[in-house]
């Protein structure tokens, strides 16, 4: 039988590569996902965690082997690493993006105690994705994903893909390509149980029995039917609805073949595959998702956080998912520019956010064996990810190449017979590039949005470098940020050939000397690099559908002279409310619509409001700023800035105030300085200490010198439960606390 161990405990690390008699004492504990540096959130070095690394576990096999083999699986490791075992080198591994795995059968001591060692460079290695050139993102060091031990028997199912097939017919169905390995020198008949719940009274089930030849590995695929489960969307997958788990199980046969259905006769249960029926198609009139055409809104996501590079546990992960859906209104998010995490894109199966996932690298193709890694690379990615019903497109070229005729119509021949059932993009960003992917995938930095010559056809990135932003620039500057992504949503929104717009990016980023600020951060991001969010946010949010949520944000910091020439004309204010009152003190200003006449194809236009120019205010007392959002005639939100613009409070603020005693998991504690009303003053920069009581870890500058008026350290639990206390405090104001239990 298979058993799967998670392997993420009791890890020893050295910054520095040793011989494997090294002294245990020279090493720290560790527990994976690890960086193998912690930074400040900027002003640091790339070079800092460019070196090579030795990790050190020493383990007693948890079960014994009773014949099986036994394969440690990492989910990821930047960037190439050595694997040691008992003093026998098992092999390497190039790349950081995509999953591997090494056999520990022959060098594993099956009584007393084993000796794993990984040397891992994270140098950047011009032979390795995405290091041909300069690049502009960070990548960090470490074992950054989870690692586990996997035991099999000789005979096991070595693979599962669920394809679904006319799901906008009766005849729905699911043929589940099945993978089984035989590693012994004698042949094996077994039986295949493959089967679904689609309710908890009913399932689908199908089964057949095999042959498998020494030394080999066969397909059989088998069919279930489908119409008895609901179709997986954008809406209720919160609850799992409309996903589904496909069991796959091997058994012993009977003298006449038959599978003998008995627990103990079981030689393998393969981990269950989450799987959803849905049909995802780019058509030259756009992107069609269950025969109903949908207009793509979404940003792009670097996978990295600061202080702790990538390695960012589930819990964040999952986070990222929900924050792209829920707080940025994205139906899509592409994974730039590399395949990120299973528990980013389990969480977007769950919560129906649709990805575009792509290869590793950026604007560089390098030499033959280069292009090795990258076709290995594509066949990982799809094997990997391939039963996610939120991936709708492979992106099968490195971002931004040139083109490569030879090389690009191995990468899409590749993946269409690796999936059959979804199209292929491949991210450029010159028109004239050779067309070989099934949808035209472009970084459209025009500031407008050109008419598309080709289709099917998406803009995968726009905006980012052509207008950098930091949550402290002045209010023109945020505003104007925002509204250029209000723009080019409102255009492509108008045409219909285009699928969707992409922006660049979700997130500010941590990047080389050679890009962004000089701080070493992109300030591309809608939202800087805690999350938190810019006015650009704001206008995302504000195009969910107020049936989800009501959103009412003014986009100022309801100063008379922040901006140029003074004054708050016109004050935008981005909501999905059909009408807004305006009140500056007592006095009513009036009632506003959204501006459709100049952004006719949103869902929901921002609101341009006219009249509150320098005239209104200058040398005269500015009231609060009050506004009140209607829906119906009903009002349906309410938001007040304040006049005063005065420090009242530090709020601090943990998103998860429950975390599990294992090492790894982490809460964001975001803190702000805010008004009367609970606005961030964003140019306020006090300081602000932590203090810590109890079994977990700050991570973060502590002191902070705030800037933008908010920013987030981690809290990292330890591996005993217990309650912890944080109290965050400056000069001016009172201190405040959070509280979190670990259990
Ligand atoms: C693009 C590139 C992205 C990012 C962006 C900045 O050309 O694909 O990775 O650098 O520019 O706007």
């Amino acid at each position: 039988m298979r058993t799967i161990v998670p392997f993420n405990d009791d890890w020893l690390f050295l910054p520095e590569k040793v011989g494997q008699e090294a002294a245990d004492s020279r090493f720290e504990r560790v527990t994976l996902p690890h960086t193998n540096k912690i930074f400040p959130h900027h002003n640091f070095d790339n070079l800092e965690y460019q070196f090579i690394s030795t990790y050190r576990k020493r383990f007693a096999l948890p079960e014994p082997l009773n014949g099986r083999q036994v394969y440690i699986d990492f989910d990821g490791a930047m960037i190439a690493c050595e694997v040691w075992l008992n003093g026998n080198k098992l092999g390497e591994h190039e790349g950081g993006y995509t999953p591997f795995s090494f056999d520990l059968t022959d060098y594993v001591r099956e009584n007393g105690e084993n000796v794993l060692t990984v040397y891992l460079d994270s140098t950047e290695r011009k032979d390795i994705p995405p290091y041909g050139f300069v690049v502009d993102y960070l990548t960090f060091g470490g074992i950054y994903r989870d690692v586990r031990l996997r035991y099999v028997e000789q005979c096991h199912i070595a693979d599962v893909f669920v394809r679904t097939k006319d799901v906008l017919t009766d005849n729905r169905c699911a043929e589940v390509d099945i993978w089984v390995t035989n590693q012994s020198t004698n042949p094996k008949k077994a039986a295949i149980y493959c089967g679904a719940e689609y309710t908890e009274y009913g399932a689908a089930e199908t089964e057949t029995t095999i042959e498998v030849e020494p030394n080999s590995t066969i397909k059989v695929t088998l069919t279930l039917p489908g119409e008895q489960f609901k179709l997986w969307s954008l809406h209720g997958n919160r609850d799992l609805f409309g996903l589904y788990e496909c069991r796959v199980q091997l058994y012993e046969v009977d003298k006449d073949g038959k599978l003998i259905n008995d627990d103990s006769a079981i030689v393998d249960i393969f981990p269950e595959i989450r799987f959803g029926f849905r049909e995802a198609e780019f058509r030259d009139d756009g992107f069609y998702l269950n025969g109903e055409r949908i207009k793509l809104i979404g940003l792009d996501r670097h996978q990295t956080y600061p202080y702790i590079g990538a390695a960012a546990p589930k819990r964040l992960q999952r986070q990222d998912a929900d924050i792209l859906k829920y707080e940025l209104g994205c139906n899509i998010v592409r994974t730039s520019h590399y395949p990120q995490s299973p528990h980013f894109l389990d969480r977007c199966d769950e919560i129906g956010l649709l990805v575009f996932e792509e290869i590793p690298g950026w604007q560089h193709i390098g030499d033959n064996d280069w292009q090795g890694i990258s076709l290995r690379d594509v066949q990982a990615m799809i094997e990997r990810d391939r039963n996610h019903p939120s991936i709708v497109l492979w992106g099968v070229r490195i971002n931004e190449s040139p083109d490569n005729e030879a090389f690009y119509r191995a990468t899409n021949e590749l993946a269409r017979r690796l999936d059959p059932t979804r199209q292929t993009g491949g991210v450029r960003n010159f028109r004239e590039s050779q067309f070989l992917e099934d949808v035209f995938t472009y970084n459209d930095f025009s500031n407008t949005v050109l008419e598309p010559h080709v289709t099917p056809y998406l803009i995968t990135e726009f905006n980012g470098h052509m207008f950098p932003t930091k949550s402290w620039d002045s209010e023109d500057r945020l505003i104007e940020h925002a509204l250029r992504h209000a723009r080019i949503q409102d255009k492509q929104f108008g045409i219909q050939s285009i699928s969707g717009a992409i922006g660049w990016c979700a997130f500010d980023y941590n990047t080389h000397r050679e890009f962004g600020s000089g701080d070493r951060i992109c300030y591309h991001g809608v939202m800087d690099i805690f999350r938190l969010p810019k006015y650009a946010a704001y206008f995302y949010e504000s195009q969910l559908p107020p049936e989800q949520r009501v959103v009412l944000r003014a986009a100022t910091v309801w100063s008379p002279g922040d901006r140029s020439e003074g004054g708050n004309d016109p004050l935008v204010v981005f909501s999905n409310c059909d009408e807004i009152a305006l009140y500056v003190g007592d006095y009513g200003n009036g009632r506003y619509q959204p501006d459709r006449a100049s952004f006719p194809n949103l869902p929901h236009p921002p609101f341009l409001i006219p009249g509150l120019g320098i005239h209104a205010t200058w040398g005269l007392e500015n009231g609060d700023l009050r506004l009140v959002g209607y829906i119906n005639g009903q009002p349906a939100a309410e938001q007040k800035i304040s006049a005063r613009g005065l420090p009242h409070a530090l709020l601090l603020k943990a998103d998860f105030t429950e975390l599990k005693a294992d090492g790894a998991d982490m809460t964001r504690l975001v803190f702000k300085i805010v008004d009367e009303y609970g606005n961030r003053l964003p140019y306020t920069n006090q300081c602000v200490s932590f203090e810590i009581d109890g079994p977990a870890d700050l991570i973060g500058e502590n002191p902070f010198a705030l800037m933008g008026g908010q920013a987030a350290l981690y809290v990292k639990a330890r591996r005993e439960p217990g309650t912890v206390t944080i109290r965050a405090t400056t000069p001016r104001l009172e201190p405040t606390l959070e509280t979190i239990t670990i259990t």
